[in-house]
């Protein structure tokens, strides 16, 4: 039998009899959809870090997808009042309604959006929302348009939802962005959703307000779904957050997903969103009711603090990566064979490192980013994850000593590599 049971779905089972016992059948094989999905790039690699670092190896951590702020002080207080209140219950699957209003008064706030209470789902984490509008809208045999690079979960979702994730490379000369005409090559008469995340991760590229409105034009026109990911969207170094919401009528073709994760240093909390259309929103939450139910009461009355109570604590996270971003960006384009876009937006490096494969060196992003582990102990994510083949991503999201120590590091290894 394979040892992952990979390949023998639904193969039956192993029939052994043990001395005095009855014959026992032990169940093997997984359900074919698993076969459609991979363990992410992204945890393997931490699972490799974490490894290494328990044997005690001095690590520099440029992995993690997630701020390293603690969740503002009001946040936590707000939790701890929901407990001592006991605040601990079902609430209903969708959502307690007084977080839906904080949630869609804040997007209207923010975009003039204009969604009412049984617009909105409250979901555990942004990815729990993305999860439930492909289960409920794609179809085996679909497809979806996905701008390469990716996040590492977009296209197994694409995948488990038994459809073909459609990848559309992004143009890294001008900070991997994308035009309505790379989008409408890809068009089929299967096409039936364009999903966007702007501000990108891993490429920190923010799509603008023309493409979106192009792109919203093409959905209304072919009766597509445009899923728009706006877990980043607070953190935008020039211009002005933007949301395809904004847009007048809209509505019954924008699917928006949304986080408290990464805005307010929440991301163990799980706390998500989707706004959409009702008749999806119900779709979605007959899905959530068979599978999480709520989201945790306690971290709902917090999320209704995050979104409604000061939001310096955000501006001042913005503030810290913008410093981080200049030096990161700064510091690997100083280094040779290493090109480097500057991120518009999240807090994610995804500097071009083919000058530093081939020849007797590593081959590829994943095998830069194995040595990187092993022989410079610093951990970064590999291009391969996120559908191109050229790249490592570098976060952000931890401290100027780690960066600038970091770099240094890279500097020496990639130095070893030339000699
Ligand atoms: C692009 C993107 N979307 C969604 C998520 C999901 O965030 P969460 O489920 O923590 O809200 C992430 C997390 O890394 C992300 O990078």
């Amino acid at each position: 039998m394979d040892a992952d049971g990979a390949g023998l779905p639904h193969s039956g089972g192993v029939q052994y009899s043990l001395m005095a016992s009855p014959v026992v059948t032990r169940p093997t094989g997984f359900a074919q959809r698993m076969a459609r999905i991979s363990v992410s790039a992204t945890a393997a690699m931490m699972i490799e870090a974490e490894k290494l670092r328990s044997e005690g190896a001095d690590l520099i951590d440029f992995g993690a997808g997630e701020p390293d702020f603690a969740t503002p002080e009001h946040i936590k207080k707000a939790a701890v009042a929901a407990l001592e209140q006991n605040f601990t219950r079902y609430t209903p699957t969708g959502g307690i309604a007084a977080l839906k209003d904080a949630i869609r008064q804040t997007h209207a706030q923010d975009f003039k959006s204009t969604y009412t209470r049984d617009e909105v789902l409250v979901t555990v984490g942004g990815k729990h929302a993305l999860f439930n509008a492909i289960s409920a809208l794609i179809d085996h045999g679909d497809e979806v348009i996905l701008p390469a690079p990716y996040w590492v979960s977009f296209k197994d979702m694409i995948t488990y939802a038994g459809a073909t994730p459609v990848v559309v490379s992004t143009d890294e000369s001008k900070g991997f962005t994308l035009t309505t005409e790379m989008v409408s090559r890809h068009l089929t008469a299967r096409t039936r959703m364009i999903l966007l995340n702007s501000p990108s991760n891993p490429s920190g590229a923010v799509f603008s307000a023309q493409l979106f409105r192009d792109l919203l034009d093409i959905c209304r026109q072919r009766g597509i779904w445009l899923l728009s990911d706006e877990c980043y969207s607070k953190f935008i170094y020039e211009g002005v957050p933007y949301s395809v919401a904004s847009e007048p009528e809209s509505k019954d073709w924008v699917i928006i997903a949304g986080s408290l994760s990464k805005t307010y240093a929440m991301t163990g909390w799980r706390l998500g969103y989707a706004l959409a259309p009702k008749a999806v929103v119900k779709q979605m939450l007959n899905l959530q009711s068979h599978s999480t139910s709520n989201p945790t009461s306690i971290v709902q009355k917090a999320a209704i603090a995050a979104l409604t109570g000061p939001q310096e604590p955000v501006g001042e996270m913005l503030a810290e990566y913008t410093r981080r971003r200049k030096v990161i960006v700064e510091g690997l384009r100083a280094i040779p064979g290493v090109s480097c876009t500057m991120p518009a937006g999240a807090f994610y490096a995804y500097p071009n490192v083919s000058g530093l494969l081939g020849g007797k060196g590593p081959k590829t992003p994943m095998e830069l980013s194995e040595q990187l582990l092993h022989k410079a102990g610093l951990v970064t994510v590999p291009g391969e994850a996120f559908g191109t083949e050229q790249h490592l991503r570098f976060s952000y999201a931890t401290s100027m000593k780690n960066i600038e120590n970091g770099l240094r590091r890279l500097a020496e290894f990639a130095q070893t590599l030339r000699a």
